[in-house]
């Protein structure tokens, strides 16, 4: 009899794996997926970076679907080609270059699997074995992962609350390119960075931009938040300032809709869509999604939608914040980001992190720890608390459990 298990035991299985997943890369995602030790009290969770769940669109997602399905239900339910569903990539040349001032067409545009689709697209077309890509330090893991899979190397670069450090960016990419390293890509969030929250500056925008350029290192600028806005002014893109040369816009309908739609786009000079074009083997992504989320946009529903929304993460982010002020002020500060869907804590030198991490999955209160974001093991003294999910109501509980696993570690800090 011939044993079908073969090669693909344990121990054979691991000579079999591609150098991408022997390098341990992906190991963030595949750690936070392992099941672990049941808390001993439910926890409440600021730990997604999704959508309230009660605001999500499902009743008109089932009308928009039902209208593509009925009048177009042949060409929905088929191949799409791997640009994407023309008509929604229209809709997002007249939105965004009205939003930026920009001439753009159907072609300056792809639609991928989201930001994340994106993000593969982007660094498979652009990295190389042994290139360097940018990222802030701390960062959205998402974008760092896609780098090196590339098996390209990734370096942090510092940001504050002002974004990112024009003269840190430059200095790195200086000494790298002194080392002989190839600088390719530079990863960045500029709207409501995850996980700080952060906002780049226009001068730091307009800086950036100048940086990049002048070493030709491509920019991948990452808007998942930028629609998530309560208050001020939305402010350029750095593709905007970049005059849509050497930069690459991603955009997602994740955070504004629903992450489970998988609909997210490139905006690029229509030479580098082409080149975007070459890499993907996928054939495109839904017909019939796309369809329904043009469907939905095209008819003002994602406009009533955000108002809708962005009311409610407004008055999560305020309960958030004014329970932190009474219950944690001691032992932690934090910035007041105008939107988004996170608050970065930076904990005080009192507070033990590990001894933090274990009062606060015993009292029930689930956070993500600083180093998930840290391409070299820091961060260990901040954490990301996610107000967009969890239900307004249970914020007070959810930060008095916080202040309460806060105090203990900082009196067991204090042993
Ligand atoms: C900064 C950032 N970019 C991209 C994504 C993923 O977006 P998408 O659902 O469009 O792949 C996330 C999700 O958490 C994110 O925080």
């Amino acid at each position: 009899m011939v044993t079908s298990a073969g090669n693909w035991e344990a121990e054979q299985l691991e000579k079999s794996l591609s150098r991408r997943v022997r390098g341990g890369f992906g190991a963030y995602w595949v750690a936070g997926s392992r099941p672990q030790e049941p808390p001993p009290v439910p926890p409440i969770a600021l730990t997604g970076g999704i959508p309230d769940a009660d605001t999500l669109p499902i009743q008109e997602l089932m009308e928009a679907s039902s209208s593509v399905l009925r009048r177009e239900g042949q060409d929905a339910l088929r191949y799409g080609g791997h640009q994407g569903h023309v008509g929604l990539r229209d809709w997002l040349a007249q939105e965004l270059g009205r939003r930026e001032g920009l001439s753009l067409t159907a072609d300056s545009f792809t639609i991928t699997n989201g930001i994340s689709g994106a993000l593969v697209n982007v660094c498979e077309t652009f990295l190389d074995e042994g290139d360097v890509g940018l990222a802030e330090s701390p960062t959205f893991p998402g974008g760092a992962g896609a780098m090196q899979n590339c098996l390209s190397q990734v370096v942090g670069v510092p940001l504050d609350e002002d974004g990112i450090i024009p003269e840190a960016l430059s200095e790195t990419i200086e000494r790298l390119k002194g080392e002989g390293r190839r600088v390719k890509l530079l990863y960045t969030t500029p709207n409501f960075q995850n996980p700080t929250g952060t906002t780049m500056t226009l001068e730091r925008r307009q800086a950036v931009v100048e940086v990049c350029q002048r070493h030709g290192v491509l920019i991948a600028e990452d808007d998942a938040y930028g629609d998530i806005r309560f208050e001020g002014e939305r402010l350029p893109s750095l593709f905007a300032l970049a005059g849509g040369k050497g930069a690459v816009y991603l955009g997602t309908f994740s955070k504004t809709m629903a992450t489970g739609l998988r609909v997210g786009w490139v905006l690029a000079d229509e030479l580098v869509i082409e080149a975007l074009l070459r890499t993907r083997f996928d054939l495109g992504t839904s017909p019939w999604l796309q369809r329904t989320v043009l469907e939905f946009v095209s008819t003002g529903l994602l406009e009533h939608h955000l108002a809708k929304v962005n009311e409610v993460y407004r008055s999560k982010r305020d309960a958030m914040l004014a329970a932190l002020d009474e219950r944690c002020g001691r032992y932690a500060s934090w910035g007041r980001p105008e939107g988004g869907y996170f608050l970065w804590l930076t904990l005080a030198e009192t507070v033990e992190p590990a001894a933090l991490a274990e009062a606060a999955r015993r009292l029930g209160v689930a956070y993500v720890g600083g180093p998930a974001f840290h391409l070299d093991g820091g961060g260990q003294r901040s954490i990301r608390l996610a107000y967009s999910f969890v239900r307004e109501q249970e914020i007070p509980e959810a930060i008095l459990r916080l202040g309460r696993a806060l105090e203990e570690a900082a009196r067991s800090g204090a042993k």
